[in-house]
């Protein structure tokens, strides 16, 4: 298992890196605030910035396709509560949101 490090305005946590789980029940379950609200890719609240690792991350979701544009997913944005890690790796994201 790797890291999975999440960077919030109060500062940086770093927590094992739990694959089928996304970045939103991952903070919640350690309790890192990651701001959320829908769950289900619509309001963006848990807008996340992908750092590194994207390439141990589930594929973007049609959500986030509907969602964000297409230039912001281009740049590496994503939402926190559509991102799961797929494989074992290290994964550093940021809390992005508008
Ligand atoms: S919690 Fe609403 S888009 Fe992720």
């Amino acid at each position: 298992m790797g890291q999975l490090t999440m960077q919030t305005r109060a500062g940086s946590h770093t927590i094992p890196a739990e694959t089928g789980k996304t970045i939103v029940e991952l903070a919640k379950q350690h309790k890192i605030v990651w701001g959320h609200a829908c769950q289900r890719g619509v309001c963006a609240q848990c807008r996340t910035f992908v750092v590194e690792g994207a390439e141990v991350l589930n594929e973007v979701t049609k959500e986030e396709k509907l969602r964000l544009r297409k230039a912001e997913r281009a740049e590496g944005y994503r939402l926190g509560c559509q991102i799961q890690l797929v494989r074992d790796g290290d994964v550093t994201v940021a809390h992005r949101p508008y």
